[in-house]
């Protein structure tokens, strides 16, 4: 895309909409920001995150009506829904894996360089025990064990299966944070809304109960009364700690 804000500036002139104009935005243009989205990191990268770009009048009205008919969702010519899929890593390690093998150019696994092969059992191994679960039971045990390992050396602990919730869902609002400021670098509005009903949302778009809606992010154009108030932080001083 061309004449895009410098990324300071893009940040700069993000912010919530509440008000969109009534306009139609370019949808392969958002579609563009959403594929910029899905570069943002992802823990161990696993993607767990899917991207529904609502389109249709219907739907949108339906998702409207699931949030509460807020004015960021009543006036919004597309809905960007994040959600996040941590239900998805085995397919996601299998992806991986491919990859790997792939870029390796399938040579048998006695030519793998030390990296290589560090990799590949990544995928294979670590990865796959960090995820699996059985009703939390496993999770939990995991815990403990990590626990008492850490009394002995620094060790990873987030392994329960609210961990990896928060794992997936973490990689899934970067991505968010991504597509929002490439909306902006585009003069393009956005607006983030956790504001909803999750359970219908998943109805609306035919998830599984697995699946958690990160975030919906309204989109579309600032009208004049669209910013609420000015920007407000807390100073650095209350948040930056230099050490
Ligand atoms: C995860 C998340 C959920 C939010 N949910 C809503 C929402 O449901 N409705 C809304 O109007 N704003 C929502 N916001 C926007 C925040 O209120 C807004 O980001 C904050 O007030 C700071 O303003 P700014 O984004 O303009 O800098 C949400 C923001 C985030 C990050």
């Amino acid at each position: 895309m061309t004449n895009e804000k410098k990324v300071s500036e893009a940040i700069e002139y993000r912010r919530s909409i509440r008000v969109f104009k009534k306009e139609n935005i370019d949808t392969g243009k958002v579609k563009e920001c959403i594929r910029l989205a899905a570069l943002a990191p992802t823990s161990s990268n696993m993607q767990l995150w899917e991207f529904y770009h609502i389109c249709s009048p219907e739907t949108l009205t339906q998702i409207t009506e699931a949030s509460f008919y807020q004015n960021a969702a009543k006036t919004a010519n597309q809905m960007v829904v994040v959600v996040a899929r941590k239900d998805l890593w085995k397919k996601r390690i299998v992806s991986n894996i491919r990859f790997l093998k792939d870029s390796y150019g399938n040579k048998p696994v006695s030519e793998y360089s030390k990296r290589e092969f560090f990799a590949l059992n990544y995928y294979q191994k670590t990865v796959p025990s960090l995820y699996f679960d059985f009703i939390g039971i496993f999770g939990y045990l995991k815990y403990l064990y990590f626990h008492i390992l850490g009394f002995f050396k620094p060790t990873y602990r987030e392994s329960r299966r609210s961990d990896m919730r928060v794992v997936a869902q973490k990689s899934a609002a970067l991505a968010a944070q991504n597509f929002m400021i490439s909306m902006s670098a585009i003069d393009y509005d956005t607006c983030p809304m956790e504001g909803f009903d999750s359970k219908r949302i998943k109805k609306i778009l035919n998830l599984n109960s697995s699946a958690e809606i990160n975030m919906i992010i309204a989109c579309c154009i600032r009208e004049e009364n669209g910013i609420y108030g000015e920007r407000f932080r807390v100073p650095m001083e209350e948040v930056y700690f230099k050490i």
